[in-house]
């Protein structure tokens, strides 16, 4: 089919990349002119993990093109996905009123993306589920067709070169549209509650003397439960999470209806900082004219994107108190730099901990998960890491020598 893609940040390349990859015919477009020049230059203008090597297939193929004339895209697709923030009941009032006079007719649906930053491609091309909130079962319809190379799994994986794994049939579900706006809302709200749940209990197994991954682990081996986002630490940082849940606070209360529980998910997120903070004081005493060495700035891994992540309050907070902040991160140094200039950022993580008397683990990528401290400890000026993201065990830690806090552990 021919689609058109409104909106070339996140959300709008993944998904027309994706289903240019999948066969569609796909143009896409954006206010911002220099953005589509760069990608009608063959460049990426956000770093996701196969989203490069995708949207230079579906070029080469003729499947993409971009374009900064809002009109020439929408003319061109059969259905249009709007991948910009918009309230979708004032879509649908905009739309009647600009087609009045034409013998257009707009049908609006809802299709929620469920999209994980830095897993994005591999999670459209296998879904848990594909909603959609339609008016009319023509709708439907052509909302089926478009994602049945999806369902069928008759695409080439990009992911898997080929190979996927089995996986359950994914679910095509057909709701209204107001239930589909809920259902994205709903599950970001339960999965940052389920990650504030573990964190709380991660602050009673500190005073109880309790391990917090032997207590989640137990828990999500229940399938009523499961065992992910269960993960101790810094909190949920990102777009998504904090935003979804302040909307969905929001919305509920605007309708009179008590969501107190997601006050207090948030409020346990927000805490995180300080409980971060409790413990670097309680290792360095005056973090003033101390050198702490950051380890992560993205607010997960895989991914350069840096809104709302944990270590920008971290660094802040570091800075306020008079400490030398040096920073490493594989993908998010240019974002992080630009808002604080006085960051001493180095590509290597072993030089940003050259002489640092703390090192502070903000996220939990690989190449962190696989340091040698054996090494980073004799550069450092003393052996103490106050890890967020609970990646090292504190007895493999203390074995080398190092002072080692982390959450919910002993
Ligand atoms: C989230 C949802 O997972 C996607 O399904 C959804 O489509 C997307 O928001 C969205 O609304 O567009 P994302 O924000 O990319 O995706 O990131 P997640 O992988 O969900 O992680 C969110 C945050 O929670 C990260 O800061 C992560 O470090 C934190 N987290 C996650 C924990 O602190 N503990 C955990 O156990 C899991």
């Amino acid at each position: 089919m021919r689609l058109s893609v409104i909106g070339c940040g996140y959300v709008g390349l993944v998904t027309g990349a994706c289903l240019a990859e999948a066969g569609h015919e796909v143009v896409c477009t954006d206010i911002d002119r220099e953005r589509i020049a760069k990608l009608n230059g063959g460049g990426v203008p956000i770093y996701e993990q196969h989203l490069d090597q995708i949207l230079m297939s579906a070029r080469k193929a003729g499947r993409i093109s971009y374009t900064a004339d809002a009109g020439e895209a929408i003319r061109a697709g059969d259905a249009i996905f709007i991948c910009v923030g918009t309230p979708g009941l004032e879509l649908s009032r905009a739309l009647s009123a600009y087609s009045r006079n034409s013998n257009l007719k707009f049908r609006v649906a809802s299709n929620p993306e469920f999209l994980r930053e830095g897993t994005a491609v591999g999670d459209f091309f296998h879904p848990d589920r594909i909603v959609v909130g339609v008016e009319d079962p023509s709708s439907a319809a052509e909302l089926r067709e478009i994602y049945r190379p999806i369902l069928e799994r008759s695409f080439q994986c990009p992911v898997h070169n080929g190979t996927c794994p089995p996986g359950q049939k994914v679910e095509f579900l057909v709701t209204t549209i107001s239930s589909a706006e809920l259902i994205k809302h709903a599950a970001n709200s339960f999965l940052a509650l389920k990650i504030s749940y573990a964190n709380v209990i991660a602050d009673l197994c500190e005073k109880i003397g309790a391990n917090v991954e032997e207590v989640t682990h137990a828990m999500g081996l229940d399938p009523r439960i499961g065992g992910k986002f269960l993960n101790a630490g810094l909190g949920y940082g990102g777009f998504c999470f904090p935003k979804d849940v302040q909307a969905f606070i929001h919305l509920s209360a605007k309708v009179g209806v008590d969501f107190d529980m997601l006050k207090a998910t948030e409020r346990v997120n927000k805490l995180r900082i300080d409980r971060f903070f409790e413990k670097i004081h309680q290792a360095l005493w005056v973090v003033k004219g101390k050198h702490v060495a950051v380890l992560g700035l993205a607010f997960k891994p895989n991914t350069d994107d840096i809104r709302f992540a944990p270590a920008l309050e971290v660094i802040k907070r570091l800075l306020e108190e008079g400490a030398v902040v040096s920073a490493t991160d594989p993908e998010a140094m240019p974002r992080t730099k630009a808002l604080f200039p006085q960051l001493n950022c180095h590509e290597d993580p072993y030089n940003a901990l050259r002489d640092a008397d703390a090192a502070l683990i903000c996220t939990e990528w690989d190449v962190f998960k696989s340091l040698d401290w054996g090494r980073a400890g004799n550069l450092m000026a003393r052996r103490l890491v106050i890890d967020g993201r609970n990646i090292y065990t504190p007895q493999g830690m203390r074995e080398l020598g190092f002072e080692y806090y982390s959450f919910g552990r002993e």
